[in-house]
């Protein structure tokens, strides 16, 4: 058998650093640095990603044919250092607290890979954009398609589109620092309390309770959004260019005050900001995408880049088109760089043929992670003398089905890690959905955090039609949809009530997992993809009539999602979990010993 061809992408140095091993144009292995280092969207390089994917390969530095870094420093330290310029001297503080790691680290790539992982070929680098692009359309089921790109910042990049045909990418138009729609959204974030570059999903989730009162005044003072979508950012309100903080006192006066402290309480304020943020950035992807499908003549669009994260807007996309259907690359933020990197020397620098991948995404469900035997699971087990139980491979999806259907909370891992920000039923805790404390029970006792978000569903694919109005797979929990009609119940208007009452009341009857505005997160799960997770719903719809399940990350707040039984145990023991099913074992609380750890670890979490 000849060598194969084995290609190295790495993102790092700004936050979610990844590596993904490409075997022969097809995706082999991919993790994120922060499952490995247990430090949530750990921006460092990411040695033991690399090393995982080096050793699912079976092979050492040395035999890859090629090393790819997803951005080019060089444009990006040209970016910082005119932004710098632009404002100067205000920002120095900023400036030279940047600069040690530019100098150390961030400019020296490749002496940095030669060090820590013994590789001395030539280390390539693709543009932030195009290695978006590229992980958007290459593992897309599409032959040919219309790219978009949106995030908060690449070099000097913040947005771009093009069109994927085969193994081309012509990426056509791009939009410039530090005009960006992330940047917009995470100043909101940040303005709302929120940490940026990972609260975004809370300020998403916090926009049904708000009313979008502030959208004119968004959209009269601070952005100027074109017909194409492109859009002008009102520097005089923003911070980002030469502070340390996104927004500034001017833009506070324009909300009635200064930024929500994190942790304090949401008031009205938040709710109608979150709203009317949502609003505006609905609008511009909207836009983005009618200019896209005008410019490109495609029936179909890729997207990656942060805001494609945005699975409300996402949802309206597909909703009101103008695209027939839409893929977005799950792990669309920076981790997916990677990616995209990785795939784009396979495809344009060693120039290979992209097989027509005939409607079917070539993304493997996104399980390219590590895995973990039933008989390793089962040694570790021993060796710590943890009590636990075999399941019979016939009976294993009943069992674990009727652990959820009783109303226990089930951690759940099984086969490959997920690559990209979601659990998708690998590295996830299941629930009943139907039951009205599923929610509560979930949040106190489990990611010990009141929540004003609801938890997402993960539904048997070929029943979602039942309860969600979606007419097509969402694997990946990019998408939101509504609540059927008919499963809705109405409910009191009573916006002065706080967020948290107004999630309590029952709003269909899958209360778990239905927001405010009747809308869902929804995961649909196919048995070609997921077969061990699709018999678990198949068996607990057999025993409650129901094909749905909750389905949240295997975590509690400020942890990244585990990825090893050891992760899983502590886990399962630091939390009030019931029921903990890693591949056929199968571990109840109330057998287990005492667990007993020195320090609070909640004191070395990072608040999210
Ligand atoms: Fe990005």
């Amino acid at each position: 058998m000849s060598k194969p061809t084995d290609i190295l992408g790495i993102s790092c140095f700004y936050h979610d650093s990844a590596a993904v091993l490409v075997r022969d144009g097809k995706l082999f292995a991919a993790a994120q640095e922060e499952r490995f280092s247990r430090k949530k969207h750990d921006p460092r390089f990411p040695e033991n990603a690399i090393r995982y994917c080096l050793s699912e390969a079976g092979i050492d530095a040395s035999a890859l044919t090629a090393l790819v870094f997803y951005d080019k420093p060089i444009l990006t330290f040209d970016r910082l250092l005119m932004s710098y310029l632009t404002v100067a001297p205000r920002g120095l503080r900023s400036w030279l607290e940047a600069l040690p790691l530019w100098l150390g680290q961030k400019l020296h790539v490749p002496k940095v890979v030669r060090k820590r992982i013994g590789y001395d070929g030539d280390v390539m680098f693709t543009e932030h954009h195009e290695a978006h692009a590229a992980s958007a359309f290459y593992p897309s089921p599409f032959s040919r398609a219309a790219i978009l790109t949106v995030d908060g910042v690449g070099e000097w990049a913040t947005a771009s589109y093009g069109v994927g045909d085969g193994k081309r990418i012509e990426l056509e138009k791009e939009l410039h620092f530090p005009d960006s729609v992330g940047l917009l959204y995470s100043a909101f974030t940040y303005f709302t309390g929120f940490r940026v570059n990972s609260g975004e999903y809370k300020l998403m989730g916090l926009a049904p309770y708000g009313e979008p009162i502030y959208k004119d005044l968004i959209l009269d003072e601070l952005v100027d959004v074109k017909e194409d979508g492109s859009v002008r950012l009102n520097m005089a309100y923003f911070d980002f260019l030469g502070g340390l903080k996104m927004t500034n006192r001017r833009f506070g006066r324009l909300f009635g005050g200064p930024p929500r402290k994190p942790e304090t309480e949401i008031t009205r304020r938040e709710m109608d900001i979150a709203a009317s943020i949502q609003a505006v950035t609905e609008e511009i992807i909207l836009k983005m995408a009618r200019h896209v499908h005008r410019q490109t003549g495609m029936k179909h669009l890729c997207m990656a880049g942060g805001v494609a994260l945005n699975c409300v807007a996402n949802g309206r996309l597909l909703r009101e088109g103008p695209f027939e259907d839409i893929w977005i690359q799950p792990a669309a933020g920076d981790a997916g760089g990677a990616l995209g990197a990785a795939l784009s020397v396979w495809h344009r620098y060693l120039d290979r043929d992209r097989e027509d991948p005939a409607g079917r995404d070539r993304q493997n469900g996104s399980y390219l992670g590590p895995s973990f035997s039933a008989e390793s699971v089962a040694a570790y087990l021993q060796e710590n003398g943890y009590p636990f139980h075999r399941l019979d491979p016939r009976t294993r999806a009943w069992a674990v089905a009727r652990e959820i259907a009783d109303g226990k909370i089930v951690g759940y891992f099984a086969g490959r890690m997920e690559y990209g920000p979601r659990a998708l039923g690998a590295r996830s805790i299941l629930g009943d959905p139907r039951r009205e404390d599923t929610q509560t029970v979930m949040n106190l006792k489990i990611k010990y955090r009141e929540s004003f978000r609801p938890f997402a569903p993960t539904v048997l694919e070929d029943r979602a039609a039942e309860y969600f109005d979606l007419d097509r797979p969402s694997p990946y929990m990019l998408l939101v949809a509504g609540v059927v009609e008919h499963r809705r119940l109405p409910q009191p208007r009573d916006g002065a009530a706080g967020v948290l009452q107004r999630l309590k009341v029952k709003r269909s009857d899958i209360p778990a997992v239905t927001h405010l505005d009747y809308s869902a997160r929804v995961q649909t799960v196919s048995r070609d993809v997921k077969a061990d997770y699709y018999d678990v719903i198949r068996e607990f719809a057999e025993q409650t009539g129901c094909p749905v399940v909750v389905n949240t990350s295997f975590n509690v707040r400020g942890e990244p999602i585990v990825c090893s039984p050891q992760d899983a145990y502590r886990c399962f023991m630091r939390t009030e979990m019931d029921t903990l099913v890693m591949e056929d074992c199968i571990l109840y609380k109330n057998e287990q010993p005492p667990w007993q750890e020195r320090d609070d670890w909640r004191e070395d979490l990072i608040l999210d």
